[in-house]
């Protein structure tokens, strides 16, 4: 029985609440103090739910100031029951404060400053960025919060992986379009795989450097090899990750390296994978369009070596091991010296273990009475 009276306790406790909750609602709408939150949102929306309401900048450009309750109710923050203020924290009241924004953009770059409130973290790495280094330079088309992730109708950021690229397409459509291409960004866009490389994992997310460098150039190749020296992950794709381990050990791998480890912020011209590949425009290497296809390929060797004669690249051997069916001159000359250098050596272990073993026998003898 004790039971039932709790539970009628509990329900009288609540029907008083909702009804003081109503009282509230009925008689203290329009003041501001000490509202919860969604009567904040509703003091706001009480004007910004006006779809006439703007304003005009001194620049001329005409702002709405209509906000859709709709696509924040379905935002990221939203499904929080986050409120207005929680990013408009000096415009709690009306009028508002005053603001000398000159255009739109103004606008954006003073009130995107409200994200770092909660997100410090992210806030610090974009201001490593070359993005954030253009605009202290004065360029204010260099990409904010506001530009990649919206504001009031926030998303996933990943979710599909795809959007990733179609957030840096608004900027950098013609690398896009490139890219859409591609063997990354066509398998991507069209196949929905989500084993290929989309923009922020070659460049970073909000520490996006500059790519022009020297120091960004002579990490290319593991860039690459994140992938293309995973065994497993190369293997649903039947590609070598040889492709990896003898680039290191090629004349162009070496090198780089030792740029790399040494002088990494001195320019190299030795080929990195980009060099021959492509960058944006990869494709698969018996696609006609690839840089590294035999119809292409000396083209591409000729921008660094522009004396290279038609069997230049006949003479490289490329990722490839050396084998037999393809290239049986090196085959036989491999095979030789590999088979042959140990068998001297071992000649000449033998040699000087035989003479020991004679020096040793010859003082015993001599010691004999
Ligand atoms: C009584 C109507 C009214 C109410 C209530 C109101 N606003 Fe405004 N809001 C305006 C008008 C009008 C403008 C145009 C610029 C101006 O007059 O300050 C504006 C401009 C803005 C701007 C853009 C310019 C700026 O100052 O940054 C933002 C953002 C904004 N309001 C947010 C809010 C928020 C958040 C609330 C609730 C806390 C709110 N407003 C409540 C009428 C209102
Ligand atoms: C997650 C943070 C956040 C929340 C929550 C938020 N805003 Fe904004 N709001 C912004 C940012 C950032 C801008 C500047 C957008 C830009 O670049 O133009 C903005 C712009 C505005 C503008 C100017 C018009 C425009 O579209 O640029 C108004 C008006 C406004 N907000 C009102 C509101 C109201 C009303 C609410 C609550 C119902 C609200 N905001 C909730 C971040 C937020
Ligand atoms: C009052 C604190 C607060 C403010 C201000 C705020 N956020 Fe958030 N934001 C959160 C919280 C809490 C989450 C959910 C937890 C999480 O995923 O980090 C979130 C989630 C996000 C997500 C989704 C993360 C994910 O992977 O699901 C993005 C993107 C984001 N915020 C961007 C912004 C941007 C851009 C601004 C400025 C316009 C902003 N936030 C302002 C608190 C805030
Ligand atoms: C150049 C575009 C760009 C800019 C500028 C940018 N972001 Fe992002 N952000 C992204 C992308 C793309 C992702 C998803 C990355 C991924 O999953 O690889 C992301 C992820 C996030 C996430 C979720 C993952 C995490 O790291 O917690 C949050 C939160 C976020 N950003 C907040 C911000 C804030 C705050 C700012 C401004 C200080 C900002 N972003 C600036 C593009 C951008
Ligand atoms: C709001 C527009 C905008 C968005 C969105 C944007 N960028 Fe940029 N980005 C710029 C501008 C402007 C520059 C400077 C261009 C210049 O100096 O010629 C730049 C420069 C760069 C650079 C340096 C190389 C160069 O050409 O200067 C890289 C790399 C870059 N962005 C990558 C990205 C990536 C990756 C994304 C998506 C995660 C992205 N950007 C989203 C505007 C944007
Ligand atoms: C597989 C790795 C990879 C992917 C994916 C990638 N990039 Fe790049 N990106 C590079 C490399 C390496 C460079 C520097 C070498 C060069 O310029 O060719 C570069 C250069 C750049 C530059 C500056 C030079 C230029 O060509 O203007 C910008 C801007 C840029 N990338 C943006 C993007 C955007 C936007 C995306 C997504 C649509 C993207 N990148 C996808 C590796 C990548
Ligand atoms: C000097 C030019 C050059 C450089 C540098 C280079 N490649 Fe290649 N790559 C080629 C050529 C030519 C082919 C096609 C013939 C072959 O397989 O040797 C190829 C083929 C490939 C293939 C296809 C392999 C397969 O199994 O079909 C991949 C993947 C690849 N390269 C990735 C890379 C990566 C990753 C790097 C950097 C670590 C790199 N390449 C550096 C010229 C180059
Ligand atoms: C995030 C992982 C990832 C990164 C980083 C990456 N790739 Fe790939 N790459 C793949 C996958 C997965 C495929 C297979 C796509 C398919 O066939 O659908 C592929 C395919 C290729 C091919 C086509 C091989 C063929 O002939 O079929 C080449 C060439 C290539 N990548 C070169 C590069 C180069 C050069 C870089 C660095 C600038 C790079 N990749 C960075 C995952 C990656
Ligand atoms: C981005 C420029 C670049 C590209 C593209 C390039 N190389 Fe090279 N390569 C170099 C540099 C620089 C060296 C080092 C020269 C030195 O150290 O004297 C080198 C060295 C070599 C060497 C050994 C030394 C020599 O000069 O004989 C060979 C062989 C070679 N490259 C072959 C090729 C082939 C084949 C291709 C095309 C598949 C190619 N390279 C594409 C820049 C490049």
């Amino acid at each position: 029985m004790t039971t039932y009276n709790f539970q009628r306790l509990k329900i009288s406790s609540l029907t008083a609440g909702i009804i003081v909750l109503l009282l509230c609602f009925v008689f203290i709408t329009p003041a501001r103090a000490g509202q919860p939150a969604q009567e904040t949102d509703k003091y706001c929306l009480s004007c910004h739910s006006d779809s006439n309401l703007s304003m005009t900048m001194p620049s001329g450009e005409k702002v709405s100031l209509f906000v859709s309750l709709d696509s924040i109710e379905h935002s990221v923050h939203g499904k929080l029951g986050m409120e207005c203020e929680a990013c408009h924290t000096n415009l709690s009241t009306f009028p508002h404060p005053q603001q000398n924004f000159q255009s739109r953009r103004d606008l954006s770059i003073s009130l995107y400053q409200a994200c770092q409130k909660c997100h410090a973290d992210n806030y610090e790495k974009t201001k490593d960025s070359y993005h954030a280094k253009i605009a202290a330079e004065g360029n204010k088309n260099a990409a904010i919060c506001t530009d990649c992730h919206g504001y009031h109708d926030i998303q996933v950021p990943d979710q599909p992986r795809s959007r990733i690229s179609t957030t840096c397409s608004k900027c950098h459509a013609e690398i896009y379009n490139t890219y859409k291409e591609s063997v990354h960004g066509s398998a991507l866009i069209n196949e929905n795989n989500q084993d290929v490389p989309v923009c922020t994992d070659c460049h970073g997310v909000h520490n996006i450097l500059d790519p022009r460098t020297a120091n960004f150039r002579v990490q290319t190749p593991e860039m690459c090899a994140r992938c293309h020296a995973d065994k497993t992950l190369m293997d649903k794709y039947g590609l070598s990750t040889d492709v990896y381990s003898l680039y290191k050990t090629s004349w162009h791998g070496v090198d780089i390296s030792v740029y790399k480890a040494r002088w990494p912020t001195i320019w190299h011209d030795s080929a990195v994978c980009s060099d021959c590949h492509g960058t944006h425009n990869i494709f698969k290497t018996d696609d006609p369009r690839s840089e590294v296809n035999p119809k292409n390929l000396l083209q591409t060797c000729r921008k660094c070596h522009p004396d290279a004669g038609p069997n230049w690249t006949g003479a490289w051997t490329g990722h490839n091991k050396i084998s037999l069916q393809r290239t049986p001159m090196l085959f036989y000359v491999d095979a030789f010296y590999s088979s042959f250098t140990p068998f001297i050596l071992w000649i000449c272990i033998i040699y000087v273990v035989l003479q020991i073993i004679h020096a040793i026998v010859d003082r015993f003898r001599s010691n004999l009475p």
